[in-house]
């Protein structure tokens, strides 16, 4: 029996859908604010899911900052994987609620782990922490693997590295199979649309239809490994299913900018864009039509900036035989044409983690 902490967000409906293939029973942590999140999409997946499948998928309404309810929860049932996804997962959000964050993305870490440990749990309990790559903060150049320092520059990131050298304290001192799995950009139609690929793909459809003419965004120049989640969440399994537990890297190995993102979702609707001016008076210009789709507002600059992201999975390609499947075209398009569908009122059935 497997729990996922927390099952209400991208990578847990995805998690969730691939264990259930796997023939697992999945227990989910559905935090009582997950409703109004911005991954909608997510979480009706992971509900549909429980209402095709009782018996497989069980909901438990809570959070992992109520210690009481995370040692109710591991008394009460006998849990063989813990995938720990509860996070605070917005870093610009983060410098706003930085204790908040904290207290979800750090200590919520440890709770989960010293749940396991008061409970005596460690010999029959494999425990995943999603790690991120935001870690490795101020890295500017060359590729980020698993042996590159950690240099934070957000309260989000500081709470990850909390975060994953607990998960490794665990493994070291108390011999909890404990891994991280340090997981670069991962997106997908369910992602929330606060984060800049949704936010750009749901405003390109938006535009295409005319509900809006513009998508206003922060810093078009930074710089992102952005691979599938359904892809990530293969590598997460792979990292729980090997005898020995370790920390990898999951990235595609290609990085690319936020503007070339826009760039390449505007292409999908056949909207070439032009860039004019500099700074925050850049825009981004139709090329046909003249009219601006994109504009830059300084007010979505973060205080302190990751500029450039670029992971190698060289580790768990030799180790566990992990290779990203969707390019990064195919991502764009897939999430275009899913928000196309949204707008429209159709949605279309979309790619699932399992045949479900
Ligand atoms: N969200 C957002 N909104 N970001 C923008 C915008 C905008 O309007 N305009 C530019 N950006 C830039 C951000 O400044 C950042 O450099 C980049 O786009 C990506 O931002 P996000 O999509 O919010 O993701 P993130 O890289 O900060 O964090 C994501 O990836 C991490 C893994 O590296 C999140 O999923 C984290 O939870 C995850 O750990």
């Amino acid at each position: 029996m497997d729990l996922l902490g927390s099952i209400g967000g991208q990578d847990g409906s995805y998690l969730c859908e691939l264990l259930l293939e796997k023939g697992y029973c999945v227990h989910g942590i559905l935090r009582h604010r997950t409703t109004a999140d911005y991954a909608p999409l997510a979480l009706s997946y992971v509900l549909a899911a429980a209402e095709e499948f009782p018996n497989k998928v069980v909901l438990h309404p809570g959070d992992i900052l109520d210690p009481y309810f995370l040692l109710r929860l591991f008394r009460d049932h006998s849990y063989s994987e813990v995938y720990h996804l509860a996070a605070q997962s917005h870093v610009g959000t983060s410098f706003d609620l930085q204790l908040h964050t904290s207290d979800v993305n750090a200590l919520g870490t440890l709770r989960l782990i010293q749940t396991i440990l008061a409970l005596r749990q460690e010999s029959k309990i494999k425990f995943y922490n999603a790690c991120s790559s935001e870690v490795f903060g101020e890295t500017r150049d060359g590729c980020q693997d698993e042996s590159t320092p950690f240099r934070p520059v957000s309260p989000y990131a500081a709470a990850k590295a909390f975060s994953f050298w607990v998960t490794s304290s665990a493994r070291k001192a108390h011999g909890l199979f404990a891994v991280n799995g340090i997981l670069f950009n991962h997106e997908s139609p369910r992602r929330g649309l606060d984060f800049v690929t949704r936010k750009i793909t749901f405003g390109v459809a938006q535009m295409h239809v005319g509900c809006t003419t513009c998508i206003t965004l922060g810093n078009l120049d930074a710089r992102r490994d952005w691979g599938h989640a359904i892809d990530y969440m293969r590598g997460v399994f792979a990292i729980m299913m090997q005898d020995v537990p370790d920390d990898y890297v999951i990235a595609t190995g290609e990085t690319r900018s936020v503007r070339e993102f826009v760039v390449a979702a505007c292409r999908v609707v056949g909207i070439e864009l032009r860039w004019r001016g500099t700074g925050d008076q850049e825009v981004g210009v139709d090329a046909d039509t003249g009219d601006i789709r994109v504009r830059v507002d300084p007010a979505l600059y973060r205080p302190a900036e990751v500029p450039f992201l670029h992971g190698s999975a060289r580790k768990a390609t030799t180790r566990l035989g992990w290779t990203p499947q969707v390019s990064f075209e195919a991502l764009v398009k897939e999430m275009v044409e899913s928000d196309l569908a949204l707008v429209r009122g159709r949605p279309a059935k979309l790619r699932t983690a399992s045949k479900l």
